[in-house]
């Protein structure tokens, strides 16, 4: 399967609900990726709009692509947040987080006045938890949250890249959970936001407002 042309795609497809004089939250991971560059070719042709970045790599992706940036803090509400999502569900309840933006990204979601989702026809499953769960946590509190989520049995891992902990954009770590025997979703939510210094996880259960997913060589969109 191309997934890279489905990502291209759904991309293509979601900027175009791009309008003059939004704000507009720009996700990260590699199908938001492509969003960025095909946003920046409509600014280059006149489209005015400002953007708020979920990442610093995002940040870095509008800059070279010409898209004016604000902070997160300057602005009022996002007209429209688009990103990607690891899994959706028939919900439409999403696991981010596999880039490690998790944060930053469920903050642009619930300050935005809609939330698209762009993704790989990969991205669709029945249940969500083939994709370990990426939850955020402070370096101080991280061996004791994943003592409290082994015994949970969330499995946690704590995430590194070649050999060195994964620090996210805030400075924190992530613990990467199983989370596919669970039933109830909003529970295991609440639950887990509950442990101090768990700062936030990838589960998106109620933001988002359609997924554009790309299928071989059109766009499908699945709303609720
Ligand atoms: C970044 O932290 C993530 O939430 C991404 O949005 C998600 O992992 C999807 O990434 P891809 O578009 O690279 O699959």
């Amino acid at each position: 399967m191309n997934y890279e042309k489905e990502k291209e795609l759904a991309s293509a497809e979601s900027v175009k609900l791009v309008k003059d004089g939004m704000v507009v939250g720009l996700g990260s991971g590699s199908t938001a990726a492509y969003m960025v560059k095909e946003l920046g070719k409509r600014v280059a042709s006149g489209l005015s709009i400002v953007g708020v970045p979920s990442s610093e790599n995002t940040r870095l992706l509008a800059i070279e692509n010409g898209i004016p940036l604000k902070e997160f803090g300057e602005i009022k509400k996002i007209d429209i947040n688009i990103d990607g999502a690891d899994e959706f569900d028939p919900y439409l309840r999403l696991i981010k987080g596999g880039g490690g933006a998790l944060l930053r990204e469920k903050i642009l979601a619930h300050n935005s006045k809609v939330n698209i989702i762009i993704a790989d026809s990969g991205k669709q499953v029945k249940r969500l938890g083939a994709f370990k769960l990426p939850v955020e946590v402070i370096p101080f509190a991280a061996s004791k949250i994943k003592e409290e989520l082994t015994l949970l049995n969330l499995s946690p891992v704590l995430r590194k890249v070649d050999g060195s902990v994964f620090v996210t954009d805030e400075q924190n770590y992530i613990l990467d959970i199983d989370i596919s025997n669970q039933t109830n979703l909003t529970n295991l939510e609440i639950k887990l936001k509950s442990i101090p210094g768990l700062v936030e996880t990838g589960l998106f259960i109620e933001t988002t407002s359609k997924v554009i997913m790309g299928v071989v060589d059109k766009t499908v969109v699945l709303q609720k």
